[in-house]
């Protein structure tokens, strides 16, 4: 029977946690609470938390039918593509972070599989929690509070590109720290190279940034700042991933193309099987990392 405190760590000064009324604590006397089942070990809520926070409200404002019903598409494709992989999953220990409001853990209902939710966003994860979700810690995932090698795999979808914008090594680093030795990594992202963000792909990071805040001017569910967030190439999160010693790359890319309207999309799905399109120019990459043994 798996018990996450076998895993858990104060994110403070490293070294175990005591359960207590509501609260964990470590010996250094630092308390985290734990409020409605979500235990909160993150240590700043700075302008990014907010912007996760208020992702939470937006996301509710709806998208058109056939946006949603790229994004589900999407979702399950990653999924499946994992279940069909990882065969032996049972007793292992899969860390989604970033799970926002995504019921992975549905998808693991028979698989005996412990899936630990993490989220910088309190509303999210209480949401999570409340629809079933069992563990729902609340962190940054540059500093999680987990033991050294302690996970079997890591999950993330469409997190990393919120690094785009600052060092990611830091980020990479920790993921490979929680990570067993030879444990993998899942990683999904929103893709620089997609079809229709070609034109602008090979700007600079501030032309692009002033580009998304001049749209964010009219489109209400957008991520503010504007400089938090920007699609991301394989190569930039390869190159970060190898300096914290993760191996053996994969990488593939996904065939949906959500965020467009629907004449884009149908231009989508007439090219998507040109081999240069399917393997590069995806709306989402994604890209499987195995820690060195
Ligand atoms: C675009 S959403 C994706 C949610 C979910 N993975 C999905 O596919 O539906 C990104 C999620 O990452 C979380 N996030 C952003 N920055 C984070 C950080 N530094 N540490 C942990 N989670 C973070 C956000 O709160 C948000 O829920």
């Amino acid at each position: 029977m798996f018990n996450i405190e076998s895993i858990l760590q104060s994110p403070k000064d490293k070294g175990p946690l005591q359960h207590g009324e509501g609260q964990y604590k470590d010996a250094s006397g630092n308390t985290y609470p734990i409020t409605h089942g979500v235990a909160d070990f993150l240590l700043e809520v700075d302008e990014f938390v907010h912007a996760e926070d208020h992702l939470g409200e937006v996301m509710d404002e709806g998208h058109p039918d056939h946006v949603m019903q790229q994004w589900n598409e999407s979702k399950d494709h990653f999924w499946n593509q994992f279940l069909e992989q990882e065969k032996e999953l049972k007793g292992k220990t899969v860390l989604y972070i970033g799970s926002g409001l995504d019921e992975a853990f549905m998808r693991f209902a028979d698989q005996h599989v412990s899936l630990i939710n993490v989220d910088v966003a309190e509303k999210l994860l209480e949401q999570l929690k409340e629809k079933g979700a069992e563990h729902c810690i609340r962190a940054d995932i540059s500093t999680l509070p987990f033991v050294d090698g302690s996970v079997d795999y890591i999950v993330m979808i469409d997190l990393l590109h919120h690094f785009a914008t600052r060092s990611m090594d830091p980020t990479t680093k920790e993921l490979v720290r929680v990570l067993k030795p030879g444990g993998k990594m899942y990683i999904q992202e929103i893709n620089r190279f997609g079809l229709f963000r070609l034109p602008i792909a090979w700007a600079p990071l501030f032309i692009l940034n002033r580009l998304r805040g001049l749209k964010g001017l009219y489109k209400k569910d957008y991520h503010r700042p504007e400089s938090y967030e920007a699609p991301i190439s394989t190569t930039t999160v390869k190159r970060s991933l190898r300096k914290a010693a993760a191996i053996e790359f994969k990488t593939i890319s996904t065939p949906q193309y959500p965020e467009v309207n629907s004449i884009f999309l149908f231009i989508w799905k007439l090219v998507r099987h040109v081999p240069f399109v399917q393997k590069y120019c995806g709306y989402h990459w994604y890209l499987v990392a195995t820690r060195k043994s």
